[in-house]
């Protein structure tokens, strides 16, 4: 069933009336919700800006701005881990994807978020000012990321880094495609970047915080390794994006009449894959709902293809699976390096969805930092 899921060609699972469902029109087009040719084309282009080796170079990006805002974390106070990772992985994504500064970061960011409300009812004044707000928003987006396209457009060298070569890349595409589906193509890589980024990283240091144990031995495996080579901060990883998957499900529209094990999804039926639940199947992990990265550090591999599937799999995986797992590993090794982390035992704090494509932690996920002493 799940080889069917990820094998389907997009003319018969479609992800980008999928996606639609969810997003509607309010984000335009960029490689999660194009097909066919269309998304082949784009997604040999943006490989060349998201593959290891420019990933490389974002590491150094996102390590400078994690050295100006991390220390400056406040100590012994309540910090909410989700609200600060919001923040730092969208100034990362917006600095490499779109070259906007910190300033220019925050105001998109607050712009997304309102794009992100979910809808209200006409007629109310609630829902009417929402309106408003959003055709605003909208405008201010796209003279963004259009002044974002044109900062591009003026760097010469073709081989340059992030949002020019981005651009540069685009240009190749069969069209060439317009200043508009530039920014579409940027909007898309910076929502499908920071906010399954940002809850990762946040679940991750979460859980370390309520893993004194775990996160103790994480920390020194840290300090014992060459950067970016820590077994044990990669197996905390995979544990944490095994039970919080950033995205908890896939959706997809079936453009034919299927046949799924046995049953028949007649065309046009709105089909959802569950990376939530196939993660937590006991039949998988032992003790599923425990945290455990211990699993992840045996050489254990009885389990199915489809086992794990955080970044999808197949030919639609996750385009930004390097940078993803690049930025979650470093701002967990730059919080971890200069404070521990302290979490009131309490019970499981869930998710919600208030709009269906971003997941929130249900409750503020709270820790007080103290200085690691060397
Ligand atoms: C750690 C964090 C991340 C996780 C867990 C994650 C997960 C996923 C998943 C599950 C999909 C498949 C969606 C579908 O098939 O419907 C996906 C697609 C995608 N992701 Fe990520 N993602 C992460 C980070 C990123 C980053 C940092 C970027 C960009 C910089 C990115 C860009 C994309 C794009 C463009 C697609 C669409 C690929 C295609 O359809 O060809 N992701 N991601």
């Amino acid at each position: 069933m799940a080889e069917h899921f990820f094998d389907a060609a997009d003319s018969e699972l479609s992800h980008a009336h999928g996606w639609d469902l969810i997003f509607g029109d309010r984000f335009g087009r960029g490689l999660l919700n194009l097909d066919d040719e269309p998304h082949r084309a784009a997604r040999r282009a943006l490989m060349a800006v998201l593959n290891r080796k420019a990933t490389a170079e974002y590491a150094s990006v996102a390590g400078e701005i994690l050295d100006r805002v991390v220390p400056a974390l406040p100590v012994d106070e309540p910090v909410d881990l989700h609200a600060f990772t919001k923040k730092v992985t969208f100034e990362v994504a917006a600095a490499v994807f779109a070259g906007l500064s910190a300033s220019e970061a925050s105001e998109l960011l607050g712009l997304f978020t309102t794009l992100q409300a979910p809808d209200l009812e006409l007629g109310t004044p609630g829902g009417d000012r929402l309106i408003r707000d959003i055709a605003r928003s909208r405008r201010r987006v796209r003279a963004l990321l259009l002044t974002a396209v044109d900062r591009a457009h003026a760097v010469e060298d073709s081989r340059s880094y992030g949002v020019a070569r981005l651009v540069a890349r685009l240009r190749t595409l069969p069209g060439p495609p317009t200043d508009e589906e530039i920014a579409g193509h940027i909007t898309i890589l910076l929502l499908a970047g920071f906010e399954t980024t940002a809850y990762l990283s946040a679940r991750l240091l979460w859980l370390l915080a309520r893993h004194p144990a775990e996160q103790s031995a994480v920390r020194r495996d840290l300090a014992a390794s060459e950067p970016g080579d820590s077994q044990l901060l990669e197996a905390a990883f995979s544990e944490t994006a095994r039970l919080h998957p950033p995205l908890f499900w896939l959706p997809r529209r079936a453009e034919t009449d299927l046949i799924f094990g046995d049953t028949l999804l007649p065309a046009g039926t709105e089909v959802f894959y569950s990376i939530a639940d196939t993660q937590r199947d006991p039949a998988s992990f032992a003790d599923p709902d425990e945290f455990r990265p211990q699993r992840f550090t045996s050489t254990d591999t009885t389990r199915g293809r489809f086992a794990m599937t955080p970044f999808s799999a197949g030919r639609r995986l996750c385009a930004g699976i390097h940078v993803g797992t690049m930025e979650t590993k470093l701002i967990a090794a730059t919080v971890l390096h200069h404070f521990s982390l302290h979490a009131p035992p309490g019970p499981h704090i869930g998710d919600t969805s208030p709009n269906g494509t971003s997941i929130t932690p249900s409750e503020p996920l709270l820790v007080r930092l103290q200085e690691v002493m060397r």
